[in-house]
């Protein structure tokens, strides 16, 4: 990991949740260079930038293929398509990660269910999806939540075994790496975001699926692409254009191999701040996941059992915070009528619980340590 900057915080600054311009400004002649070689190449959609980047990445991902879609949402709308998904079937996930894989599925024709959470990890686990599972149930969603890979294994048996697909949400967790592989190579299809924030974040909207399999990789390029088979013969029901452009293409490319040593950041920000909070009724909640490949630190996730307390003494103290996420999917207006009789107690209590505290790998040294000043007085 390279020395994080000392830099300097008066009193009155902030420590802002995320800062992208730090990002941007680090690596600025390089990306404004690959920026205007596509410019200057006249050549802006599904060209040499994208083919390189899908290849680059499927390699980086631990998979035979990379299809790159225009954003995250849409991979994981592909994503469950590519699967046999078809309008009426249910998609069991969690209904705490932002409602990205319900907003997928409910455009895909499918019904969401929901499946609680591992009170200590936040994320699925074979024992909470299980009991869930029906015979309309098509495809389990797992997401790496807050840069934390679930345990996949469990879940690949329970899923190998009821003839359902897995597919991963890897938004949150890019470079992660398990024991049995990196996030994205475990299930049947993965679904990545490179939303400006993401861990590895393009300057604009992009997204990629990726699999093992070259015949789901066909089936995704022909529905990211009207359908088409071949230019202008359409063979595909359920088409659309979602491709990902060249500029964010090599925007991607130039970011990819920082990839690692930007997480390694990550996953030290997250240790300090478990540091500073100790033995107490409050946790980061990957704290103990802090020396493990397995976990990239895309959000700083604390729990507190006073947590407008808490955002309000580091709101005080100039700590921007946020709440990843307030309303869990099946309390959302849209849904709330259809899944009154929901119960998911542990992410009902998590939502209620947590705090996400400021996490990039360019926040300096003075203000980590700010931050764990107020997290030691909690
Ligand atoms: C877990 C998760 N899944 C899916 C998405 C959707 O990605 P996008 O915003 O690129 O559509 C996001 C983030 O935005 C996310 O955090």
């Amino acid at each position: 990991m390279a020395a994080r900057p000392g830099g300097t915080v008066g009193v009155d600054a902030v420590v802002p949740l995320n800062d992208l311009r730090r990002g941007f400004d680090a690596m600025a002649d390089e990306l404004q260079a690959v920026v205007a070689g596509v410019l200057s190449a006249g050549w802006y959609v599904l060209g040499p930038q994208h083919d390189a980047f899908e290849t680059e990445l499927a390699a980086a991902m631990g998979v035979r293929h990379a299809v790159a879609v225009a954003n995250g949402t849409d991979a994981l709308e592909l994503a469950l398509l590519s699967v046999g998904c078809r309008p009426g079937d249910e998609v069991v996930t969690a209904a705490n990660a932002g409602a990205y894989t319900t907003t997928a599925a409910m455009k895909a024709g499918l019904r969401p269910r929901f499946a609680d959470v591992d009170p200590d990890s936040l994320l699925l686990t074979a024992d909470t999806v299980g009991p869930v599972l029906t015979p309309r149930t098509r495809a389990v969603v797992v997401t790496h939540l807050y840069g934390r890979m679930a345990s996949t294994r469990a879940l690949v048996e329970l899923c190998r075994s009821t003839g359902v697909a897995l597919v991963e949400d890897c938004a949150q967790a890019a470079g992660a790496v398990g024991p049995d592989g990196p996030a994205g190579s475990l299930g049947d299809v993965a679904a990545i975001s490179f939303f400006p924030t993401k861990n590895l974040g393009a300057l604009g909207d992009a997204g990629a699926v990726l699999t093992d399999d070259p015949e789901r990789a066909g089936l995704l390029r022909r529905l990211r692409q009207y359908g088409w088979s071949s230019k202008y013969t359409v063979v595909q029901e359920h088409g659309r254009n979602s491709r990902l452009d060249e500029v964010q293409a090599a925007v991607l490319r130039a970011k990819l191999p920082h990839l690692a040593s930007w997480n390694a950041a990550r996953r030290d920000v997250v240790a300090r701040y478990s540091a500073a909070l100790g033995d107490g009724p409050r946790r980061m909640v990957h704290g103990s996941a802090t020396g493990s490949p397995a976990y990239v630190g895309h959000l700083a996730v604390m729990t507190s059992p006073d947590r407008d307390r808490d955002r309000g003494l580091l709101d005080a103290a100039g700590v921007r915070t946020d709440v990843h996420y307030p309303v869990p999917d099946h309390r959302q207006p849209l849904l709330a009528i259809e899944h009154a009789a929901t119960a998911l107690p542990v992410t009902e209590r998590a939502a209620a619980s947590v705090l996400t505290l400021p996490c990039f790998p360019e926040l300096t040294d003075l203000e980590i340590e700010r931050v764990c000043d107020v997290l030691q007085q909690l």
